[in-house]
């Protein structure tokens, strides 16, 4: 069941996508080589609180933790913990606060200290195809063209996308219909309308497209040892456009 949202709605997505933007802001002037991911985690679970949001992630189907930090071969969902973020890692960023009952969502890829050239691509396009995405994010296409658009842009830069997880409807939950591929058939899909609040959010491999979930049961890695980058905000087809909730 998807629900479109009202502009009165919107504005109050407006209001957790600030929080979240804002959050990925502070999170990339403060993460440093030497840090843990689990002290990223503290930083941005205060903020979000500081800003009378609800972190969304914390117990969400058990989740331990604020935010997600995948580094280098993790995909996504990595949790925080001891591990020391190190020099020419690229970390994934991925963070959701609730305002007054209404979601937000993205994620960012940062480079931290040296990294090589070819993981410095990986996260330019995964961002650049998230705009590739949303350039189909308008009134009468389809959801396939943004799949389309995401993943032919990834795959002519000769990587892969992952296809065993998807973005997604958000709003009063975090995760609603319909579900967002990063790849798939221009044409096909349901219809694009006005009020469809979308997690737009590739998720894009150097490598393999495979991936699997680790024994903790949360990070998702890729199958080849290979660095992934993610992407990811929540956008809101208005009735001014396309509006992104979380920059
Ligand atoms: N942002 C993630 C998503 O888009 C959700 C984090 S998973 C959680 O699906 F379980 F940690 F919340
Ligand atoms: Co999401």
């Amino acid at each position: 069941m998807i629900y479109l949202k009202t502009p009165f709605e919107i504005d109050k997505m407006r209001k957790a996508g600030k929080v979240v933007g804002d959050l990925l802001k502070f999170l990339e002037e403060k993460i440093q080589v030497g840090m843990t991911t689990k002290q990223l985690d503290t930083l941005a679970d205060n903020f979000i609180r500081r800003h009378n949001a609800v972190p969304s992630f914390l117990n969400y189907g058990g989740y331990p933790a604020s935010i997600c930090c995948s580094i280098d071969d993790e995909v996504v969902h990595g949790i925080p913990g001891d591990r020391v973020i190190q020099d020419g890692q690229i970390v994934s960023v991925d963070v959701g606060a609730i305002v007054d009952g209404w979601q937000g969502d993205a994620a960012r890829t940062f480079l931290v200290g040296n990294v090589s050239e070819e993981k410095k691509k990986l996260v330019k396009v995964a961002e650049e195809s998230f705009y590739k995405g949303i350039a189909e994010f308008k009134v009468g296409n389809r959801l396939g063209d943004i799949s389309h658009a995401v993943q032919s842009y990834v795959e002519g830069n000769g990587f892969s996308v992952v296809r065993s997880l998807v973005g997604h409807g958000i709003g009063k939950e975090m995760h609603e219909d319909p579900n967002v591929p990063n790849y798939g058939r221009a044409g096909s899909g349901i219809e694009l309308k006005e009020g469809l609040v979308l997690a737009i959010e590739p998720m894009i491999n150097i490598g393999t497209y495979k991936v699997y979930t680790k024994r903790d049961g949360w990070t998702v890695v890729t199958y080849d040892g290979k660095a992934s980058a993610h992407y990811e905000n929540t956008v809101a087809l208005t009735e001014n456009g396309t509006e992104i909730l979380t920059l």
